[in-house]
């Protein structure tokens, strides 16, 4: 049924309400004039009609809404697509459940299987984390992720980073040091999204893996004390990783949130946080804000713990999921590899191919 309004029209399917203005509906015109038929992008500029466009008609006809605007141009717009508008594209985030353990899936599986790396990459959306078990022990093996989540995000030091301590040393990392919950790379304005962290062989005595949902401490922060979580969203911190050969450095809030108020991502790093001028507006009431954090960053019902064996990677959603290690003993062989990629492209990929999956069915079916 459809209502015409003053700058809208509402359109009522079953129990869905839909209030559709005029300018939304001359945008959303499906016809060959509009789009690119060959891609599917749209032609049609906004600006080429006047604000207060108003149509002479409109009617529904075989589900479709069908428009005459004042210039002539006809517009159908399918309900259906208007239906499927609100969808949503990916799982939803979830809270870890009490005593949390990432699931785990085979590596090869990930790889050779369209309907296991939906899956695993739906988990992935859902908890910011899985593992790839029987993962191959040679080196440079996150090449082949590619396939699942996109190319890697080159960032400086290494493309693909080795974490030992007879390598070179650059960072906490590279010592049998414990190391607090933090992201990698903070130092870059872009952090990168994700982190693959591939251990080819684990011989040594503790460095157990530790994982913190980073989102859930910063919700519980916002709900509780929302004074400190506001002071972390906008005040500025300077990060930075360097060498003889590499810089890296940025300043950036701890925080950051959508528009809407949901939280993007969490920066946190203890290791590469740099001296903030003291003289900075707000210095005080920062530092109460960031040691509340981070007593909460270090509270154990946030994190997960587990040995991550040699033949396994570990897969983290890193703007929301932190790393840790226990400190290990250096009486035996422990090799790690890291390699970034991008979340954007790991999620679409449930899309791709889910899609993929659905025309490979069809075609079976023809
Ligand atoms: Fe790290
Ligand atoms: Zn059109």
């Amino acid at each position: 049924m459809i209502e015409i309004k003053e700058d809208s029209i509402i359109l009522t399917v079953k129990k869905n309400k839909f209030d559709l203005p005029f300018l939304w509906l001359r945008d959303n015109c499906q016809c060959d004039e509009c789009r690119i038929t060959e891609t599917q992008e749209k032609q049609f500029l906004l600006h080429s009609v006047p604000v207060d466009i108003v149509p002479n008609h409109v009617e529904e006809i075989d589900n479709n809404i069908k428009i005459i605007w004042p210039d002539g141009h006809e517009s159908f717009i399918p309900i259906d697509l208007i239906k499927n508008s609100y969808l949503p594209r990916y799982p939803d985030q979830c809270e870890w459940p009490e005593e949390f353990q990432p699931e785990k899936y085979s590596w090869k599986e990930f790889l050779d299987s369209n309907e296991i790396a939906i899956e695993a990459l739906k988990t992935f959306v859902r908890f910011g984390v899985i593992i790839l078990k029987d993962a191959p022990k040679e080196s440079n093996s996150l090449e082949f992720l590619a396939k699942r989540l996109g190319p890697i995000n080159e960032v400086l030091f290494e493309r693909i980073h080795n974490v030992s301590v007879t390598g070179h040393v650059y960072n906490v990392a590279h010592t049998p040091k414990g190391l607090p919950p933090h992201n990698d790379f903070a130092s870059y304005k872009s952090q990168p999204s994700v982190q693959v962290l591939h251990m080819l062989e684990n011989e040594c005595e503790g460095g157990e893996s530790i994982i913190v949902d980073g989102w859930q401490v910063a919700k519980d922060l916002k709900d509780e004390m929302p004074e400190h979580f506001s002071i972390l969203q906008n005040f500025k911190v300077p990060f930075r990783e360097f060498d003889q050969e590499n810089e890296t450095y940025a300043e950036a809030p701890l925080i950051k949130c959508a528009t809407d108020g949901t939280i993007e991502s969490f920066r946190y790093s203890n290791q590469l946080m740099q001296m903030i001028d003291p003289r900075k507006e707000g210095i005080r009431e920062f530092y109460k804000a960031y040691h509340e954090i981070s007593l909460r960053v270090h509270n154990k019902k946030y994190r997960s713990t587990f040995r991550l064996n040699g033949g396994e990677a570990l897969v983290v959603a890193s703007l929301r999921v932190l790393h840790a290690r226990e400190p290990f003993i250096p009486n035996g062989r422990r090799h790690l590899q890291d390699a970034y990629f991008t979340y954007d492209n790991a999620a679409n990929n449930i899309v791709l191919l889910s899609n993929q999956l659905s025309e490979a069915i069809r075609r079976r079916h023809i």
